[in-house]
């Protein structure tokens, strides 16, 4: 993974006097305290973190907690108060207001929550005004907007007009019009908020098919967890200009850092983040070969605790399963009493999205790319999982995605 984009100890403070409430700052006061005190607002508050090339990586938080502020600092729309934003390896906070400009066109493009499109433009026009005002050639401008209507599914539509268009559609033009200058990194600020909830189901979809096309690294605000977790490669939860949490949506779930950040994911399936690699991580897989005696196997189950075995041979292919109550009914060996293997979940997969594999008194396999079987899992280990009886093995799953820390200013602000 190639590091776009890094942010480090970045503070915006809005009002005349900053220094006077960074000095509360890093006494550890909140900006309501600090709003009191100084009449500034600490809207972004030591916010670090890392965005990798190709990823969408989600910023999300209550209203009022600084996302806003925070993405516009990421392009200098907001000038912020202090800190360094890396991209491609270059602070821009050190870029002239040309190089500004430079990077603008060129790397970073911002789609908006209330679309922004000129309402007496045609839909063409709306997406090809950013380039043709830039000086670009009509060519270049005219294929460009083709393509990017092309992307979101707009290709019949050039020549109507905002007003003809329904809210979905409308942020399909505020994206194409992002894809035209064909940026490296798209900020998109709550663009699916005023959206019904039908709709923006379908757009989360299409963008997350688009990203696997296009690739772009996108930063993605939220105020809706759900969105976060379904959009999100990582995600940073915020909470009064801090931020409190970053990791996968896993991480987010699964091991939040607080109750606030726990509370976010009480309402929701838990099994719609769960991975089968982690299901497979969370449980023993007894593993016994087809000659083996059932009695033997029969042992090794009982003492793991556990209702299935895995059948492999000594060189590793693996030939089927056995439960526990069929190697009861044997005297022989295991492949007496073996089943095929035929339930199988990829180790990416999500488990919420495979429910109906899990049959009654069958296991399912978690198998790698490479085909190896690495658990041997059931419905009642997902219900144990989600019910919270049984945790991962956290050292697998942070080898697998690591955890940022929080930052320090957070840590001492709740200990
Ligand atoms: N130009 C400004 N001048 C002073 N304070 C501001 C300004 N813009 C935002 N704020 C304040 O900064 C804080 C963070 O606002 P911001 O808009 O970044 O939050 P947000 O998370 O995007 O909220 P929302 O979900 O409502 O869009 C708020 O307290 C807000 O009132
Ligand atoms: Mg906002």
């Amino acid at each position: 993974m190639t590091e776009k984009l890094k942010v480090e100890g970045l503070y915006k403070v809005y009002g005349e006097r900053p220094e006077e409430a960074m000095r509360l700052i890093r006494e550890g006061a909140d900006p309501d305290t600090i709003r009191e005190q100084t009449g500034q607002v600490a809207a972004v508050i030591d916010a670090s973190f890392k965005v990798d090339e190709g990823e969408i990586f989600t910023i999300m938080g209550l209203s009022g907690s600084g996302k806003s502020t925070l993405v516009r600092c990421l392009n200098r729309l907001i000038e912020p108060t202090r800190g360094k934003i890396i991209l491609d390896g270059q602070d821009i906070l050190q870029h002239s207001k040309s190089e500004m400009r430079a990077t603008r066109r060129r790397k970073i493009s911002m789609v908006f929550q209330n679309f922004a499109l000129l309402p007496h433009k045609t839909v063409f026009d709306n997406v090809q005004l950013g380039l043709s005002l830039r000086g670009e050639s009509r060519e270049h401008c005219e294929k460009a907007a083709t393509d990017a209507l092309a992307q979101v599914g707009l290709s019949g539509w050039s020549d109507r007009y905002p007003d003809d268009l329904s809210g979905g559609m409308k942020q399909r033009v505020g994206l194409a019009r992002a894809l035209a200058s064909d940026p490296d990194i798209l900020l998109m600020d709550e663009p699916f908020s005023a959206l019904d909830p039908l709709i923006r189901d379908e757009l989360q979809r299409e963008l997350l098919k688009l990203q696997r096309e296009i690739k772009k690294t996108i930063i993605f605000i939220t105020h809706d967890f759900q969105e976060a977790v379904k959009l999100s490669d990582h995600l940073a939860v915020m909470r009064d200009g801090r931020f409190v949490q970053v990791g996968t949506p896993q991480d987010i779930v699964f091991r939040p850092f607080d109750t606030y950040v726990k509370n976010f994911s009480r309402e929701m399936d838990r099994g719609r983040v769960l991975t089968a690699a982690m299901l497979a991580d969370a449980f023993e897989t007894v593993r016994v070969a087809p000659t083996a005696r059932a009695a033997d196997a029969a042992a090794a189950l009982d003492a793991a605790g556990r209702p299935f075995a895995l059948v492999e041979t000594p060189s590793g292919a693996v030939q089927g399963y056995v439960g526990r109550s069929d190697l009861s009914r044997t005297g022989g060996t295991v492949s007496d009493a073996m089943n095929d293997l035929s339930a199988k979940l990829a180790s990416d997969e999500i488990v919420g999205n495979a429910y109906d594999r899990f049959q009654p008194n069958r296991p399912v396999a978690v198998v790698t790319p490479d085909q190896r079987v690495t658990g041997l899992v059931t419905a009642d280990d997902v219900l144990g999982f989600l019910a919270g009886k049984t945790m991962p093995d956290l050292r697998l799953v942070a080898e697998r995605a690591p955890v940022h820390a929080p930052t320090p200013a957070y840590q001492e602000a709740n200990p």
